[in-house]
């Protein structure tokens, strides 16, 4: 129940919520919006989803505002790549404005599962989309299920905003160099989960996958996008291969507010010999500063941070993120959505 959560010691886990709302498309169009109390779908066994991984996800984020004000981050652009995302996956694309609908409803239904302004914690809003029709051809479907769930949730990394340790390999990639590194599909996270045990068993949060042709420069993390900063610059990687992340964009936006360049870019692993920060960054990992990056296959460490702590430039744009999201600084890119 509500009530009974620690909002500020929340994990990044599933909490059931009271709500979800669906919506099908059937017959070549999308039918009536449906709310359900029911954590279960009823799906064929042969569809496109469970064989041909036809799903697609996206995350976005509510939050409670210093003015107790609900403010959705950025859902027109979660929107336009889930869409994106459908297209990549030969998938029935969700109308932008029916996604948008569906997950302002989803928040408000679950309104009391919204964490309070000042415990660090959110409402996760978790759209997916996936093909029903019962195939045994490979083939797209034409009947396909649109839902949002919504769930509250806490720092993605253990600890919050502290440094973590990410390392590299060259025996995984998460994605092809065309293949659907793009797209927000379940079958690139599916492609993480050895590499990504891997990387805990051995005590760091993520892999830094590198680019999966060459192997020469850096591509993304497992569950997030990745920037440095270097000579005073904000570098992130240019790749075909990684998700265009939101808050990577929004990042962006910041430093150049901030009078600090911006490049997108090839990155190599030796530019982390020269780097004064890094960080994952992403919905759930907002910006988690990096402290250390180990190449597992050549030993080489890359120490990112030498006092342990998360260096400036991060820290002011976690502030920032914070600030617009909660209400406390004004959001002059024009960011959020009031729930009303
Ligand atoms: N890269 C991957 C593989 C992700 O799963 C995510 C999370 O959504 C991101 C990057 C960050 O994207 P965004 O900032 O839009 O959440
Ligand atoms: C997000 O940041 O919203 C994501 O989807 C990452 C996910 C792997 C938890």
């Amino acid at each position: 129940m509500a009530n009974e959560i620690d909002w500020s010691n929340l994990p990044f886990g599933y909490v059931k919520t009271d709500y979800n709302v669906r919506c099908l498309y059937r017959d070549g169009k999308w039918g009536e919006i449906e709310v359900s109390d029911s954590e279960n779908i009823n799906i064929h066994m042969a569809a496109t989803a469970l064989h041909y991984g036809q799903e697609i996800f996206e995350g976005l984020k509510a939050f409670r505002g210093v003015d107790g004000k609900i403010r959705i981050f950025r859902m027109e652009e979660n929107a336009r790549r889930f869409r994106s995302s459908a297209e990549g996956l030969l998938m029935e694309p969700v109308p932008e404005d029916l996604f948008c609908r569906m997950c302002i409803q989803a928040v408000k239904l679950n309104e009391r599962f919204i964490p309070p302004y000042g415990t660090g914690a959110s409402l996760y809003i978790r759209p997916l989309e996936i093909g029903m029709t019962p195939r045994v051809g490979v083939k797209e479907a034409d009947e396909y299920l649109f839902i949002v769930l919504v769930t509250p949730v806490g720092p993605y990394f253990k600890g919050g905003f502290r440094n973590t340790n990410l390392c590299i390999t060259r025996e995984y990639d998460r994605a092809a160099p065309r293949g659907t590194g793009r797209f927000k599909c379940g079958g690139n996270y599916a492609a993480s989960l050895t590499a990504g045990k891997m990387a805990h068993d051995k005590g760091y949060s993520a892999v830094l996958y590198l680019d999966p042709k060459e192997k020469k420069y850096l591509d993304e993390c497992g569950p997030a996008n990745f920037y440095a900063i270097k000579d005073g610059k904000y570098i992130t990687p240019a790749s075909d291969s990684i998700l265009p992340s939101i808050t990577n964009m929004s990042l962006m936006t910041l430093a150049e507010d901030m009078g600090i360049p911006v490049e997108r870019r090839h990155i190599t692993i030796d530019e982390l010999r020269d780097v004064s920060e890094a960080a994952a960054c992403g919905t759930a990992a907002v910006c988690s500063p990096v402290g250390e990056i180990d190449d597992l296959d050549t030993g080489e460490k890359y120490i990112i941070s030498r006092d342990g702590k998360p260096g400036p430039v991060t820290t002011e744009f976690y502030n920032r993120l914070s600030a617009i999201r909660s209400g406390e600084m004004e959001d002059t890119h024009g960011w959020i959505t009031i729930v009303e």
